[in-house]
């Protein structure tokens, strides 16, 4: 069978989020699967301007511009990839979504919806490649006219869209719709109208053969007030077509074994080696070491989702007692510039980093003793299952792919031994104060927290098991 997976952003060409890590090791998975694979990812100027090769296979003229598509290999799986050329991406250095400051690209609609058009067109036929797909699945708002648009064409393949995150639905104005030439029929609640508004996400909701939500808590979220974010009616209409499907995480990239950003490997049965990456990362962000005093981790965007609206608060209190935290993020501004002053204010105890380092990430998840994902919301969330990996104990939020990856240690789950985190319920600080004294707690008790590593380390979230049912809802599992 044949795929076009279609995502704004492809991990190693262009990440700024876990939908990269997805986007990225799934295809290639199903490629092992037997399916044969091509992702459509926008040409933007940074990735087109770190290929080695690249050729242009096709051009071709859409409303709203012509583009041309180039043809490369995914580095590190050599899924074939197509790069939708054109001026709107490859003369655009920077974020795939907004500028240096933080503000949407103004022209976000145009770039999108001309993605969207090529996938459509893809997908039915309307270029001059012969290869058509059985399956066009669609990733997030960005991809989500794209299945609406399917449905003009008698000829169209099965469609699936895949939610990352329904907080992101790509909403334009009455003339931006006007402007994109979309059809009269799609202004309507069934179509791509919300609200008065043009919504991209509806075309993936409203059309898809199959919608999957990235973890099954997050479907059910969704389907409900208030996670369905005014969503939830159309969504639980659509409850026998939404599925929720945990992701995998790519286990060559996030191996503590094998891994070459850390400073030291190691596995389940050599986890005293863990400790050389805390010490030399304590040193290299000028921490004071202490005496084997917990490491608290946090990596991630600094967005309200992430919950760093329940942390903040609790950080001086925190960071008076014997730990160390370090951050790792960028986002608003404000949530920087707080960071930021509290470091200053515990320069020996707390370091924050405010950039994007792949790396650094890396070094923090195999450092660190608990890592921070106080999340309100989480569609499935990457980095818990990397600490899980990494014999980091998560300190999480039961919402999400969170509420589904994350065992919460309490006196009968640590009796069972099935114990792997630190889980708090409730949206407020005390809930979250309470979860770091049970991590406190339990720090001095060696045997018990090796125990919880050891538990942590041998989860299985390869993506066998959730490639197999994307297979099935794509129709290729014959
Ligand atoms: P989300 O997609 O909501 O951002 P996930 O947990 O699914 O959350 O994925 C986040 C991914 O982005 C992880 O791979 C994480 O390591 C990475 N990441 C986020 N912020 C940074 C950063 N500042 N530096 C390096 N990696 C980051
Ligand atoms: C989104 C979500 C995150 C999820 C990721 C990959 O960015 O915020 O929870 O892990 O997509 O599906």
């Amino acid at each position: 069978g044949r795929l076009l997976f279609v995502a704004s952003e492809v991990y190693p060409l262009v990440k700024t989020g876990g939908l990269a890590d997805v986007a990225g090791s799934l295809p290639a998975v199903l490629q092992g699967m037997g399916v044969d694979v091509r992702i459509l990812l926008p040409g933007y100027q940074d990735v087109l301007e770190k290929l080695d090769s690249a050729r242009e296979v096709a051009r071709v003229a859409l409303t709203g511009g012509d583009v041309s598509i180039v043809e490369t290999q995914l580095p590190g799986s050599g899924v074939t990839t197509w790069l939708l050329c054109h001026p709107l991406f490859s003369e655009r250095p920077g974020n795939p979504y907004h500028d240096a400051q933080g503000v949407a690209w103004v022209d976000n609609a145009e770039r999108f919806m001309l993605l969207s058009r090529l996938a459509a067109a893809l997908a039915c036929g309307d270029t001059p490649l012969e290869w058509l797909p059985d399956v066009l699945h669609c990733n997030d708002w960005h991809t989500g006219p794209a299945i609406a648009l399917t449905h003009q064409h008698e000829k169209r393949p099965r469609t699936v869209f895949t939610i990352h995150n329904l907080a992101h639905m790509g909403m334009f104005d009455r003339l931006t719709f006007d402007r994109l030439q979309l059809p009269e029929h799609l202004w309507t609640g069934g179509g791509l109208e919300f609200y008065d508004q043009l919504c991209f996400i509806k075309g993936g909701l409203g059309y898809a053969d199959w919608i999957t939500a990235v973890s099954p808590t997050y479907a059910k979220e969704i389907c409900e007030s208030p996670g369905g974010l005014g969503l939830e009616g159309l969504l639980s209409h659509r409850r026998d077509h939404l599925v929720g499907i945990l992701n995998g995480i790519d286990e060559q990239v996030w191996d503590p074994g094998s891994d070459p950003l850390l400073v030291q490997n190691y596995d389940r049965d050599s986890l005293d080696d863990k400790q050389v990456n805390k010490q030399a990362l304590l040193q290299d962000l000028g921490l004071d070491a202490g005496d084997d005093l917990p490491l608290f981790g946090f990596v991630g965007r600094l967005a309200e989702q992430k919950g760093l609206g329940l942390l903040l608060p609790l950080l001086d209190e925190l960071l008076a007692l014997p730990v160390r935290l370090v951050v790792l993020g960028t986002g608003d501004s404000s949530l920087e510039l707080a960071l930021a002053q509290l470091a200053e204010r515990h320069p020996h105890s707390m370091a924050v980093k405010l950039s994007y380092n792949e790396t650094l990430a890396h070094r923090i998840e195999a450092a660190a003793d608990v890592f921070l994902m106080p999340s309100l919301f989480e569609p499935c969330g990457l980095n818990q299952m990397y600490s899980l990996r990494y014999g980091t104990l998560p300190l999480v939020r039961a919402v999400g792919g969170l509420a589904d990856t994350v065992t919460h240690a309490s006196a009968e789950n640590l009796a069972r031994g099935t114990a792997t985190g630190f889980v708090f319920v409730e949206p407020d600080s005390q809930s979250l104060w309470s979860a770091l004294q049970c991590a406190l707690q339990l720090w001095p008790d060696r045997e018990v927290w090796r125990k919880m590593q050891r538990t942590a380390m041998a989860q299985d979230f390869s993506w066998q098991n959730s490639a197999r049912n994307y297979l099935s809802l794509y129709g290729l599992d014959a």
